[in-house]
């Protein structure tokens, strides 16, 4: 009898990092990457729920590790308990982030919680992007390296300004880190969601859906809104080798909502 076969794994035995795998669109991504045949390490500040994660999707595929981001010594510390767990890295997901408490403007900004935002969001992920390539780098590996921007990263936002400012820095260092790693084989990436139901926003399950509402009458593409699945499938194809020959891209999950010339008011109400 022939042999049924399904599609392609296309991170066949990928060793990968995901931050902020505990919730949200770091969770759906590791759930795929798994599915996909990837290892992967969960690192998150959230212990209990990050570690109900792993088990539920099985020790022997994801591990989970304690790592806040803001720490240069705990991504250091999550990169080489992969590489030693593993042997190598292929795959750095730095995804994990904030939001502000507050709707800041740039009259009322609270700089105290615009370091905290930065401390998360900017200077987090440059340590996980630059501990990542080093570990890639030191073993040769031609590895992936994608974060999570947001629509937010390229267009001004009426409110939130840190998470603006933020977003715009995660670009700028995909668009440098993707100049300078080429020559290592190593490609840089990002993702850019509009906006997603996740605890993120913290907000009601009645405000999210007012939100998302909101949004979809701003979006070309109708009947459907986004979800976390969505962005976890723009990363798996960032992170395969379906996109081999991209690097330094933004690839905005959103819709069509960045490119309507009106979205400028809703772009940063939420994402
Ligand atoms: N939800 C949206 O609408 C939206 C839109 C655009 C971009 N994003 C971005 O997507 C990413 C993931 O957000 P989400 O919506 O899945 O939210 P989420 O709150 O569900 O997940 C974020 C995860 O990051 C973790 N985290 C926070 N601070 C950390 C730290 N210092 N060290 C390690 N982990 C930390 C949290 O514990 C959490 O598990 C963020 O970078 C966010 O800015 C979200």
């Amino acid at each position: 009898m022939a042999e049924v076969s399904g599609p392609p794994l296309k991170l066949d035995g990928k060793i990968s990092i995901i931050t902020g795998g505990a919730s949200g669109i770091g969770e759906a991504t590791a759930r795929l990457f798994v599915n996909h045949g990837a290892l992967v390490v969960i690192a998150d500040i959230q212990d209990e729920l990050g570690q109900q994660v792993a088990n539920s999707i099985g020790s022997k595929r994801c591990t989970y590790f304690h790592c806040d981001i803001t720490d240069e010594q705990q991504v250091i510390s999550a990169v080489n308990f992969t590489v030693k767990t593993y042997g190598r890295l292929d795959i750095m997901f730095s995804n994990a982030g904030i939001v502000s408490e507050s709707n800041q403007t740039v009259l009322d900004l609270d700089l105290t919680q615009f370091d905290a935002l930065i401390g998360v969001n900017a200077r987090g992920t440059a340590a996980c992007v630059k501990h990542a390539a080093r570990a890639m780098v030191e073993k040769r590996v031609r590895g992936c390296i994608i974060c999570t921007a947001s629509v937010a990263a390229s267009r001004g936002g009426s409110v939130r300004t840190d998470y603006v400012m933020a977003k715009h820095a995660v670009l700028g260092l995909v668009r440098s880190a993707s100049k300078q790693l080429g020559e290592h084989g190593i490609r840089v990436n990002c993702v850019s969601p509009s906006a997603v139901v996740t605890p993120l926003s913290k907000r009601s399950p009645e405000a999210a859906k007012k939100t998302m509402k909101l949004y979809e009458s701003l979006t070309s593409l109708k009947g459907m809104e986004l979800t976390v699945e969505h962005v976890a499938e723009a990363v798996l194809f960032l992170a395969s080798d379906g996109s081999s020959f991209i690097t330094g891209h933004d690839l905005a999950v959103d819709g069509g909502l960045t490119k309507l010339p009106d979205a400028d008011d809703l772009i940063m109400y939420n994402c």
